[in-house]
């Protein structure tokens, strides 16, 4: 079976999270992804959040995987004539570098376009084009200016962020889009494109619902949020709602056997309307089902933390996983919280490839999360993430055809770096 995008060449000069993201993905389905990085430097997140020293962390370890790494001077003359080359030999650059630092490099979009008028330029930026385009940009700080920090949280708490890597795994997502989008394109124009992701536009894109909200707050309250029930007004703006449901059917997340010691004893309980009657039965209430006070989604709305509040009653007697089991049945939508260390442990999510667990010639074993997007004619296997420089040699002699004795004078002026242990360790 042949890979999705197998033939296609990035050159990839992502760090940190956001970029890495989206070629891990292109990666994944099969693209030759060439990692370009500083000599003797690398990726900064090689070196952070350690937990072996001198080895490469899992924050890179995890967001590089199926990709070669080269080691270039961007900078130095010779390092400027590889980089052109391989320009020329690539069908998309990505990078997410800070606003400008392609252009000081002297690769401005004018440049590549000259250079190779088929390569797609796709960059992750903070935002665009406006009063804060020039400025850096990190997850949180994304989180903030796209809108969910501060419909993130409870009512009576400051604004919150997600774990979830929303502003830089979500951009890199979207860039991945991008990006075969313009692949597609490029195949009846016969041209690339400039492709722009911006952190704070793809946050917002995933918070779309609050501004919906934001819009409907001007012609009254918002029924289904629980602060309506509890008589609490609303501002002028979309408020933080805790655990609330973002959609049409109420939900909660609710405590069960052992939250006293377990922080992640809880469960995500949605009053669907279609199953009331049934949710009404099981948790012992069944005179609700005819009480014109319960009856309708409605007539709950202004009731629906004491609704919760009983439903807990019930749920507190049993672990999450049995309330998932007499729910499921009863078609009662409900999710488990689950800890990190349960979905670590968790077999059907090994089977589907979804955690799997690598070997590195360094790091030895470790567990790092696999295609999330499953096709089914082109399967994604999960390379371990290469060492910095390991296939400076092979890239630059197979890709551009260089001799050693080319590749052996770009090393004396350090315009490709000489990682002879990074090779020697992988060749092991
Ligand atoms: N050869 C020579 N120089 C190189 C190089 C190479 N192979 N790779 C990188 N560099 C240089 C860059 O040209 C830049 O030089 P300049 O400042 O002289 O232009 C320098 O390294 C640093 O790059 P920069 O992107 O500014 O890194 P930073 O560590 O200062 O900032 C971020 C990091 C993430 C804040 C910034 O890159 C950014 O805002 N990126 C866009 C938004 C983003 O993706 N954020 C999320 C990251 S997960």
């Amino acid at each position: 079976m042949t890979k999705a995008l197998e033939g296609v060449r990035i050159l990839d000069m992502t760090h940190v999270q956001s970029g890495p993201t989206c070629t891990q993905l292109l990666a994944w389905f099969g693209a030759d992804v060439i990692k370009v990085e500083r000599p003797g430097v690398g990726d900064a997140t090689r070196g952070q959040l350690r937990d072996i020293e001198g080895v490469d962390s899992l924050y890179f370890t995890m967001l590089n995987h199926n990709k070669r790494s080269i080691t270039l001077n961007t900078k130095t003359d010779k390092g400027k004539e590889i980089f052109t080359k391989l320009l020329e030999a690539c069908d998309v650059i990505v990078e997410n570098f800070a606003p400008g630092a392609m252009d000081r490099m002297g690769f401005s979009w004018e440049r590549i376009q000259e250079i190779n008028p088929r390569l797609i330029y796709a960059s992750v930026k903070g935002f665009g084009p406006g009063p804060y385009e020039d400025c850096k940009v990190y997850e949180n700080a994304a989180q903030c200016t796209g809108g969910a920090a501060s419909t993130t949280g409870f009512l009576d708490g400051p604004p919150m962020v997600t774990g979830a890597q929303i502003a830089d795994s979500g951009t890199g997502l979207h860039l991945a889009l991008g990006i075969v989008t313009a692949l597609y394109h490029r195949e009846q124009s016969g041209k690339g494109q400039r492709v722009l992701a911006a952190m704070q536009d793809g946050v917002l894109n995933l918070c779309r619902v609050k501004l919906r909200d934001q819009q409907r707050l001007q012609r009254g309250p918002l029924k289904e949020y629980s602060q309506h029930g509890q008589g609490i007004p609303f501002g002028n703006a979309t408020p933080r709602a805790g655990n609330d449901s973002g959609g049409g059917q109420p939900g909660w997340i609710l405590k069960c056997k052992g939250w006293e010691t377990d922080p992640d004893a809880y469960i995500y309980f949605i009053t669907q309307a279609a199953v009331w009657g049934k949710i009404c039965d099981a948790i012992g209430k069944p005179e609700w089902k005819e009480d014109a006070n319960y009856a309708t989604p409605d007539a709950r709305l202004d009731k629906i933390s004491q609704i919760f509040d009983t439903i807990e009653e019930w749920t507190k007697t049993m672990t999450k996983f049995e309330v998932m089991k007499i729910c499921n049945p009863l078609g009662i939508p409900c999710g488990p919280i689950l800890s990190m260390k349960e979905i670590a442990e968790e077999p059907s999510l090994r089977e589907t490839g979804t955690i799997v667990e690598v070997d590195h010639p360094t790091r030895g074993k470790y567990l790092t999360v696999g295609n999330p997007i499953k096709l089914s004619d082109s399967p994604s296997d999960v390379k371990r993430s290469p060492l910095l420089g390991e296939h400076t040699n092979e890239v630059l002699s197979e890709v551009l055809g260089m001799s050693p004795t080319d590749i052996a004078d770009a090393k004396t002026d350090g315009s490709i770096g000489d990682e002879t242990t990074a090779s020697t360790i992988a060749a092991q």
